[in-house]
């Protein structure tokens, strides 16, 4: 249930309405807000800047806390004084972006993660971005934030509307963790939709770290059968499977089956799956086209390019125009094609590259400023008739790993790939930095091999298990390369994650430690809202000799109840659990990890 106000605006001047839409989310504390800008003057009138919502403060010495990163370190949370004049977060790559997220927090600096004000605002949008903080002479703070200037130049026809993308504004005053719940708890019931808005998601295996792009059917048939056995419940087919695709330079644009690669139709790999009692699914790039596809040789025109100048390339491809309509009308038809003819439950949606050269062939040169903005509206029009044609296919955003993680993509995919980075210990960051804003539900997380590809670092099955289980858990290795025992354990964090899944996935996530700024361990816990359960979670990231005890204090309990701690079989009250705190053992070795649970008596 939500209140809506509308308040329309006239400016006398130039005969221009602005409408200010607000909704008001009670029960999460959100507050949406966005802005129309109606031409019903007698001419053409250019929008040079399209801004969803200012916000000043007129007191205060508001801290700035934003979330900065690059490809496989993505939302390295940073907190920083306010400089007097403006600062700007923004992103100029097409896509919302590894390097920043569309979301700041303003923090007195007091406010921590228990005490405190904060506010947030997060844009519910995919494209460039910018939010511009500006600390003024005054002492006040201004905050504003919508679609990136630097690219933008609308032109609005008389009787046209231009609508600027949703701001979801929220207020905590007691501290950080309340504002992530704000956002969880709106993002999981208002911004999630469809089946798996609620549904559990299936646990998958993805083959990419296991195979990359050298695959066949039978080693994928091996993959899905070990899975199987250890109660993975869907396997993912990553890139390759296409056109010509057997590496980075070709076959993108040509969604169709390599059947040579495949040693035959996808139906019958789909079906012998199946039969194991796995789900079927399979990555996509559609924005996407190489120079070496029929695609590309049929329509060159597509892809975003400067006439005259020769495009940059990013992984050597180019970006579709999305823009055009009958780019989208293509796209729909192939992706309508494969999931209406194979029996596939699950689509990787994956972009992985920066826009350059935004340029479309079908807008007029002074209109070439409408290019960017009119490209993720046709992503986000592509994904809206699939998602409606396709209610029962889950979809996972992906964009190089995190580079698109956003509201706007979740509103068609409920969970979208963290990071590339599958490190555990890396991931302890890039998760904390997520979880300011973003509910663990949201979060594609996976147990891969060791040395880690991207870090090669080793850690303990344990420990990739306990990281990976709080996003959406999977697993992205070739499981015939693990002894029986590491299968085993696996199997093991597979039933741990389906019993633990109602408390993880819709429970209250709290940051214990600071990911960042503590070195030595990194805790965090979920707690069910009516504090019958918790889940405590520990990795040791920097072993001590002689070390100083690791001392946690639980949240979100209930004072007065009894919890029993089930590994140890000891009970606790939730106020000693809370306001005393939880020891633990020495944990040696590399990178140990620990998780705890605890039940409230009575409740079991
Ligand atoms: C980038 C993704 O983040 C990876 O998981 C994988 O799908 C590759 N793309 C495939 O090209």
């Amino acid at each position: 249930m939500a209140l809506s106000l509308v308040i329309q605006m006239r400016d006398p001047v130039t005969g221009l309405t602005l409408r200010l839409y607000y909704g008001v989310f009670e029960k999460e504390d959100v507050i949406t807000r966005s802005a129309e800008i109606l031409n019903e003057t007698a001419g053409t009138v250019q929008l040079h800047k399209a801004l969803s919502a200012c916000l000043d403060i007129p007191f205060g010495d508001w801290e700035l806390i934003h979330f900065p990163g690059r490809h496989c370190m993505e939302r390295q949370a940073e907190r920083r004084k306010l400089m007097d004049g403006i600062q700007k977060i923004s992103s100029r790559r097409g896509s919302s972006s590894h390097q920043h997220n569309p979301f700041a927090i303003l923090a007195l600096p007091e406010t921590s993660e228990d005490y405190g004000e904060c506010l947030g605002a997060m844009l519910v949008y995919s494209g460039s971005f910018q939010i511009e903080i500006e600390k003024t002479q005054m002492r006040a703070v201004r905050m504003v934030l919508g679609i990136q200037e630097e690219q933008f130049l609308w032109k609005l026809e008389r009787g046209e509307s231009f609508v600027m993308p949703e701001v979801l504004l929220s207020y905590s005053g007691r501290g950080l963790t309340g504002l992530s719940h704000n956002y969880a708890d709106f993002i999981r019931e208002h911004i999630c939709r469809g089946k798996y808005k609620k549904a559990r998601r299936p646990i998958l295996i993805n083959n990419w770290e296991a195979t990359y792009f050298d695959f066949t059917a039978e080693k994928l048939l091996d993959i899905a059968e070990k899975a199987g056995e250890l109660g993975i419940e869907m396997l993912v087919l990553d890139d390759g499977w296409f056109g010509r695709r057997d590496c980075e330079t070709d076959g993108l644009g040509d969604w169709y089956v390599n059947e040579e690669k495949l040693g035959g139709n996808l139906n019958s790999l789909i079906e012998k799956i199946n039969k194991m009692g796995m789900k079927f699914g399979i990555w996509v790039e559609p924005e996407m086209v190489n120079e070496d596809s029929d695609l590309y040789k049929a329509h060159p025109d597509w892809a975003l390019s400067v006439p005259g100048r020769e495009p940059v390339m990013g992984r050597c491809q180019l970006a579709l125009d999305m823009g055009r309509q009958e780019v989208q009308d293509y796209l729909y038809e192939a992706l309508r094609t494969l999931l209406s003819e194979h029996p596939i439950d699950y689509i990787k949606w994956d972009m992985n590259r920066n826009l350059s050269d935004i340029y479309s062939r079908v807008l007029a040169p002074e209109r070439q400023g409408e290019a960017g903005h009119r490209y993720i509206l046709g992503v986000y029009a592509l994904l809206e008739r699939l998602t409606e044609a396709f209610p029962d296919v889950l979809f996972e955003g992906c964009s190089g790993g995190g580079g698109r993680f956003d509201c706007g993509m979740l509103c068609y995919s409920p969970q979208i790939w963290c990071s590339d980075d599958t490190d555990a210990i890396a991931r302890l960051k890039i998760q904390y930095g997520t979880s300011f804003g973003y509910p663990v539900s949201a979060m594609g997380a996976h147990v891969s091999a060791c040395p880690n590809h991207q870090t090669g670092r080793s850690t303990p099955l344990r420990t990739r298990g306990v990281v990976a289980m709080s996003g959406t858990f999977g697993c992205e290795l070739d499981l015939a390369l693990l002894d029986e025992a590491e299968r085993q354990e696996i199997a093991e964090q597979i039933d741990q994650f389906k019993a633990y899944y109602p408390l993880i996935q819709w429970g209250d996530y709290y940051r214990l430690t600071d990911a960042i700024a503590d070195t030595y361990f990194t805790a965090w816990q979920f707690a069910s809202k009516d504090g019958a359960e918790a889940l405590l979670n520990v990795v040791v990231v920097s072993p001590q000799a002689n070390p100083t005890p690791i001392h946690v204090r639980l949240k979100g309990l209930r004072e007065e109840a009894v919890y029993l701690e089930k590994t140890e079989g000891k009970y606790y009250s939730g106020a000693a659990l809370m306001y005393g705190g939880f020891t633990l053992p020495i944990l040696k070795g590399d990178y140990p990890a620990v998780q705890y649970y605890f039940v409230k008596e009575g409740s079991e």
